[in-house]
């Protein structure tokens, strides 16, 4: 299905991108948007925050981290879906803070130390491992010192503990790098990738959840 790595899921563009969030708040009989907004609003976003967006879709959670920045406040996503990007850029295109780049996001960046916080939504667990450590190896280098990583995403359960409503759909629209990513206990990753693990906020009793974690200095290492 992916371009990038066949068997990924989330390499979305064309009409699936075009309705990403309203067939995710179709799926959720509309619980998708106050989900974003609540993970949003627990990322405690500071009026002049320099976010980067990684892998940020159409836009979708940069429509509600936007609220809560000033003038000097900035937002930049990257992606590399054509239509993603295509939208996010009608949705800001008379706010010149929030911008695209068309750019992978599983391959060396070169931002370093620019960024107070770094969002992932819904992107590492449709990766293979070695792509996630890439990707997580760029946010790090992308924040400041203390800045802060948030990964939004599936929480760590086993599929078997799953009500089967949730099951089937998590069955039917998933790879096979999401049942890996399930199982991963991402805290310790994080802590090897010199994070030090800072929140986990669990939303739908723990299918999804916000976790949080800040950049340790090298010599915390
Ligand atoms: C499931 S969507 C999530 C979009 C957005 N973060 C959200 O939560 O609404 C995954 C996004 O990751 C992007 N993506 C996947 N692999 C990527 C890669 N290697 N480099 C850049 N973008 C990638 C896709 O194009 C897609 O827009």
């Amino acid at each position: 299905m992916g371009d990038l790595y066949p068997r990924s899921h989330i390499e979305i563009d064309g009409p699936l991108a075009r309705y990403y969030e309203q067939l995710l708040n179709l799926v959720t009989l509309g619980k998708y948007s106050t989900f974003i907004e609540n993970a949003i609003r627990a990322m405690d976003i500071q009026p002049e925050d320099k976010i980067l967006d990684l892998g940020a879709g159409s836009g979708y959670n940069a429509e509600y981290m936007v609220n809560y920045l000033n003038s000097d406040g900035r937002i930049l996503g990257l992606d590399k879906s054509r239509v993603g990007i295509e939208r996010f850029r009608e949705k800001f295109q008379t706010n010149p803070s929030v911008r695209v780049k068309n750019s992978r996001i599983d391959e060396p960046l070169p931002y370093d130390s620019e960024f107070d916080k770094v969002l992932t939504s819904f992107v590492i667990h449709g990766l293979p491992h070695p792509a996630r450590e890439n990707l997580i190896k760029n946010a790090r280098k992308a924040l400041k010192p203390e800045g802060k990583f948030f990964i939004l995403d599936y929480g760590e359960f086993e599929l078997s503990e799953l009500p089967l409503q949730i099951r089937l759909p998590f069955l039917a629209a998933e790879c096979e790098y999401a049942y890996d990513y399930i199982s991963r206990d991402w805290k310790a990753i994080l802590v090897d990738f010199g994070f030090k693990p800072t929140g986990n906020k669990e939303f739908f009793d723990g299918f999804t959840r916000l976790l949080e974690a800040e950049k340790q200095s090298d010599r915390e290492l």
